[in-house]
């Protein structure tokens, strides 16, 4: 891409919503803003001095560069995959499967799987990231285990959703008199970890590295997005290009001049103003799932409570998904008249993938006639620029990222933007953004439940846990 090209596919941002200029007392004036500076300058330091550090999980701010080989790798492994299969299938859940789902919704088709195979160029594609059996008997009555590879993903091999899809799907290909190793592809941890040993027992099954510095919801840009993303034929250079870029637009120091730590003071200074809620609200189907990918990123980050010199603390912000225009007919009546206690952030597009203009019709009907000589787009984009409007009006604070349209390029960007995002918030608030002690938490409360051997003090526990009868009605 040229210099020219990638400026012109430069994601913006636009807060003035966010202050005082039309939000008045709601909005945040300039001093207020500029008190946050040093706090700002501090979490930049902290997180530029510490990229790429695996022993913090900071080596996701390394992937935009450091995997000119296993791109090449993932590319040759994607070519067979696209030529030898009909359905490719994710195992995982939480980081391993909300980035390839983000990934696939954005830059494939809205009906992709139902497209007929020449058009899609490549085998359908699945996510399961939930062990409800009903899924599981859904997604069985519609794919050929012996027509299907199976990429595993999970780092630790031992997350009980991941490797009971894994032990379900073994056993169907067994019994189909399939050799396993052919059809399944782990990503995962590089030496630990329980794929590591199956891979060994299967004689050896084509794996990728789920590198140490990288936590799940960080993982989109390694592996674990790459490789599915390639298998959908998606420019996995542009995307890394796309993060590289952004990466490059975060070399500033000043909040004012770099868009991940601008987002992440507007966000800060929301949430100690009692903002408790952030949604996040798209203005494209294809961007959709961008919403489900950041709730994670964000809540599994800043929630924490304890801070990084061990003070007790209960911070963080609960990340709401909306769609826009569907959630105008059913979120938005809240967000403008309910409790101040929301930021929104919208995400637009400059330029969709798709033209429609609306015909005339309905003469004698004015209230339907209107329509007809404009576009779906021109609507679409009335629609947000309205709402942010309407929102502002009502003293709501809002502010707007646009995407000059939704490519691998621009998607690469929008993903490190927020994962920059949250590490300068993180670094603002003091906590660990990297780990996850409550996931944790509930991922051993289940072993212990289903009598995984070492669990059994807990299993009482849990045990005498049960439901009071007089509060069940
Ligand atoms: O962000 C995270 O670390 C989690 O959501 C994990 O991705 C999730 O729990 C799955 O873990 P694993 O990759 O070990 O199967």
């Amino acid at each position: 891409m040229t210099e020219e090209q990638r400026r012109q596919n430069r994601i913006k941002i636009d807060y003035t919503n966010m202050t005082d200029k039309y939000l008045k007392e709601k909005g945040y004036s300039a001093e207020a803003l500029e008190s946050l500076r040093a706090l700002s300058e501090q979490a930049y330091g902290y997180v530029s001095g510490n990229r790429g550090k695996d022993e913090l999980y900071m080596g996701w701010t390394e992937l935009p560069y450091n995997q000119k080989e296993i791109v090449a790798d993932i590319l040759k492994t994607a070519k067979s995959v696209r030529e030898k299969f009909e359905n490719f299938v994710v195992l995982g859940i939480g980081g391993s499967a909300l980035g390839p789902t983000m990934a696939f919704n954005a830059l494939c088709h809205l009906h992709y799987n139902d497209l007929p195979k020449e058009k899609r160029g490549g085998p359908r594609f699945f996510v399961e990231d939930n062990v409800d059996p009903v899924r599981m008997r859904d997604l069985l009555d519609v794919i050929d285990v012996k027509k299907t590879c199976f990429n595993v993903i999970s780092k630790s091999g031992a997350t009980s959703e991941t490797m009971t899809q894994y032990l379900i799907i073994a056993d169907l290909l067994k019994k189909a008199g399939e050799d396993i190793k052919e059809h399944v592809i782990f990503t995962t941890d590089g030496a630990k970890g329980n794929l590591v040993k199956i891979s060994k027992e299967l004689g050896g099954v084509k794996s990728y590295v789920l590198p140490d510095g990288v936590g799940g919801r960080f993982s989109e840009l390694c592996p674990v997005g790459l490789l599915p993303a390639a298998v959908l034929g998606v420019d996995i250079e542009a995307l890394l290009e796309g993060a590289a870029y952004m990466d490059e637009l975060c070399k500033e120091k000043d909040f004012r001049k770099n868009p991940a730590l601008l987002c992440a003071v507007l966000q800060f200074a929301a949430m100690k103003d009692g903002k408790n809620i952030g949604v996040l609200m798209p203005y494209s189907d294809n961007l959709r799932y961008v919403s489900d990918w950041y709730a994670q990123l964000w809540a599994e980050s800043l929630g924490k409570n304890v801070t990084l010199d061990g003070k007790p603390c209960n911070v963080g912000q609960t990340p709401v998904k909306a769609l826009g225009v569907t959630d105008q007919h059913s979120q938005v009546q809240l967000y403008t008249e309910g409790p101040f206690d929301k930021v929104v952030t919208f995400l637009s597009v400059e330029k969709y993938a798709a033209a429609f203009p609306i015909p005339h019709g309905c003469e004698n009907i004015p209230d339907v006639s209107f329509l007809g000589g404009h576009t779906m787009e021109e609507l679409i984009r009335a629609e947000n620029k309205a709402t942010a409007y309407a929102l502002t009006r009502a003293g709501r604070l809002n502010y707007t990222i646009t995407l000059p349209e939704v490519n691998a390029f621009t998607l690469g960007q929008l993903l490190f933007l927020f994962e920059m995002q949250t590490a300068y918030a993180g670094a603002m608030l003091n906590i660990d953004t990297f780990n996850q002690p409550g996931v944790e938490a509930g991922k051993k409360a289940t072993f212990a439940l289903l009598g995984k051997p070492g669990y059994a003090e807990q299993k009482k526990e849990l045990d005498n846990a049960a439901s009071d009868s007089d509060y069940v009605l």
